[in-house]
């Protein structure tokens, strides 16, 4: 075993000369606040994923919300999410008084599980939030066919394809989150996207409090400012290459885990990959054991910071029980750092405590 003592973090963004100056521009215009940036990178992001538009927030979280209140969703009404998530998407279906119903997600992808979503229906589900996690597509061709209004959660995954079709062209709305670890980074921020002009104008009237024909008690300050939106606009033109890096990793740690007791990242066929994360999952031995602790642990000590990457299931915050496959992926799955800003001393250094850690079989 190799005992380092740099540690490599979990994740880290990717910054170079084209966001510092991009800043420095907005700083040197002289307006700061929501503005001309902002609006490019709504057309920007628009763009990438041939939508009609976008409107630009402060978080994935509160783009949650505004998606949810441009639909009209409030007290009465049910939206289905997974249960292996952060709490983001739980938290906004609270905040505009609807009922959250939870369920399970594929044992193997951890997507959410589009059969389980249909058996989840009532006469009051009114929405569907599909998070693809980690940089894999759910899919979204069952989910499509449920024929209930579906939002995209591209917090994790963008640039990623399903049956030939990008992750977030697909739902009545998409959401995205732009905060520091995510693919493309620009401190904190979200934006909500569509096809759908109406539902565009309906989330730009949440956002501010300015300017209304009339007053919303909803609307608030959501705003971006255009700092923020500098670094976006600098990450999306970015965005091809710093996918293309996260691929390239991934390969070679998949090549590093071939053939060890390691279970390798799942990606169904039609579906392809832009590791967010790299996850694999930790078999456990024995009733009871904790195998995951022990890997964590031990990686650490090689210089390697994992980590597990959904901090508790919402049913488990929640005290339900019936979620096999998301407390299945609670025991066992363990990210790995990869992402475009690691060096290539600190990529080796990862693939050495990988084979250290999970030797051939
Ligand atoms: C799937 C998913 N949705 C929503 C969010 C919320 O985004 P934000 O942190 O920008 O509020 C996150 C956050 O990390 C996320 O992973």
């Amino acid at each position: 075993m190799t005992i380092t003592t740099t540690m490599i973090p979990h994740s880290r963004p990717s910054i170079d000369q084209r966001e510092i100056r991009a800043v420095t521009n907005v700083l040197q215009s002289g307006h700061l606040a929501q503005g001309a940036a902002v609006e490019r990178f709504e057309r920007g992001m628009a763009t990438y994923l041939g939508l009609a538009g976008g409107v630009a927030v402060n978080s994935g979280t509160m783009a949650l919300e505004v998606a949810l209140r441009a639909l009209g969703i409030g007290p009465g009404d049910e939206v289905i999410l997974p249960s292996y998530v952060c709490a983001a998407p739980w938290q906004a279906v609270q905040r505009v008084g609807a009922q959250a119903c939870l369920v399970d997600i594929e044992p193997e992808t951890f997507q959410i599980d589009a059969e389980l979503a249909r058996a989840a229906i009532t006469s009051k589900t009114r929405a569907i939030i599909a998070p693809h996690l980690f940089g894999l597509p759910a899919d979204l061709t069952a989910l499509a066919q449920l024929g209930v209004p579906l939002i995209e959660d591209c917090a994790q995954t963008l640039g990623a394809m399903e049956q030939g079709r990008s992750v977030g062209s697909v739902g009545v709305l998409t959401v995205c989150s732009f905060y520091a670890n995510k693919l493309l980074c620009a401190g904190e921020g979200g934006m909500v996207l569509s096809r759908d002009s109406e539902l565009l104008e309906r989330a730009r009237a949440l956002r501010e409090y300015d300017s209304a024909p009339s007053l919303i008690p909803q609307a608030t300050n959501l705003k971006m400012t255009d700092l923020q939106a500098a670094i976006g606009l600098a990450q999306l033109n970015r965005l091809p290459e710093l996918l293309e890096r996260r691929v390239s990793l991934a390969r070679e740690y998949r090549e590093a885990l071939a053939g060890t007791s390691a279970i390798l990242p799942a990606v169904p066929a039609g579906r392809s990959h832009v590791y967010y994360r790299f996850i694999i999952r930790i078999p456990q031995t024995e009733l009871g054991s904790d195998e995951l602790s022990g890997c964590l642990e031990r990686m650490e000590r090689q210089g390697v910071q994992c980590r597990k990457p959904v901090f508790r299931s919402l049913h488990r915050y929640l005290g339900f029980d019936g979620f096999p496959a998301s407390e299945a992926a609670e025991r066992e799955a363990l990210s790995l750092p990869l992402y475009p800003a690691l060096a290539d001393e600190e990529a080796a250094q990862i693939l050495i405590a990988m084979r250290d850690e999970w030797r051939r079989e």
